[in-house]
């Protein structure tokens, strides 16, 4: 099934081809949400201000300091790191160093992540946004001694069952052709000034260097910590 874009019921013609997609993009509250044709997935968006709610919500509560992303990051009393992530998929990543209190510059490459991002932007509101900054480029183009840490969190092969993507992250996935090129990229960004390069990545994962990195591990995620 082609892509679609349902705006109030009403087609819109999409900016951009990818026809051999199960996806509808549907507007929903403001935004575009993103499906599958399957109606038992949930469909995805993102709703920018309600996560920044709950993540402060939480940091209202519990330390950020106690937080493995806050460590790897290198957030450390006061000091508030300004961030280039350059992969922002679901902005998931760059939400969290947004509500933790960073300046935050995303970039996307993939259009249709982009779009969805760009959606969830205009229909945003929240102060902390003044923080930040989004590009739909390829994060290589950005990469400048300006910023404190270059965060990269490269779409993975799954390793093993527990990392695997939940059921509703299946068409997102469909959606991009995994990022071949991580390794490459990860070269440029220790060799363009920035002091920190954060790499995430599954636990049980090779690292994608032969240069061994500072590892922060959690439960089901690494952080791959390089100085340059
Ligand atoms: C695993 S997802 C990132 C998830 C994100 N950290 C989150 O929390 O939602 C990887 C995303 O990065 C994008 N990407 C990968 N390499 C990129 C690059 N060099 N420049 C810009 N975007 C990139 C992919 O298109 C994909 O949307």
């Amino acid at each position: 099934m082609p892509l679609i874009f349902l705006k109030d019921g009403e087609k819109i013609v999409p900016e951009f081809d990818i026809s051999d997609t199960e996806a509808t993009f549907e507007w929903i509250n403001g935004q575009y949400w993103l499906h599958s044709d399957d109606p038992k997935e949930k469909p995805i968006g993102i709703e920018i201000d309600k996560i920044l709610d709950r993540h402060l919500e939480f940091f209202r509560k519990s330390s950020i300091h106690k937080e493995l992303f806050a460590r790897a990051i290198g957030i450390k009393g006061a000091v508030r790191p300004k961030v280039l992530d350059l992969t922002g998929g679901l902005l998931g990543d760059s939400l969290l160093f947004l509500a933790a209190g960073c300046e935050v510059h995303t970039c996307e490459r993939n259009p249709l992540v982009a779009f969805l991002i760009q959606s969830a932007i205009k229909n945003a509101h929240h102060p902390l946004l003044q923080k930040f900054r989004f590009s739909p480029v390829d994060g290589e183009s950005l990469l400048s001694p300006e910023f404190d840490v270059a965060y990269f969190d490269p779409m993975f092969e799954d390793v093993n069952h527990k990392a695997s993507p939940k059921k509703q992250m299946r068409i997102f996935r469909a959606l991009l052709d995994g990022d071949k090129d991580a390794e490459s990229v990860l070269e440029k960004a220790l060799t363009c000034g920035v002091k920190r390069v954060v790499v995430k990545r599954p636990r049980l994962s090779k690292e994608l260097l032969q240069k061994k990195p500072l590892r922060m591990e959690g439960k089901s995620t690494r952080y791959d910590i390089y100085f340059s």
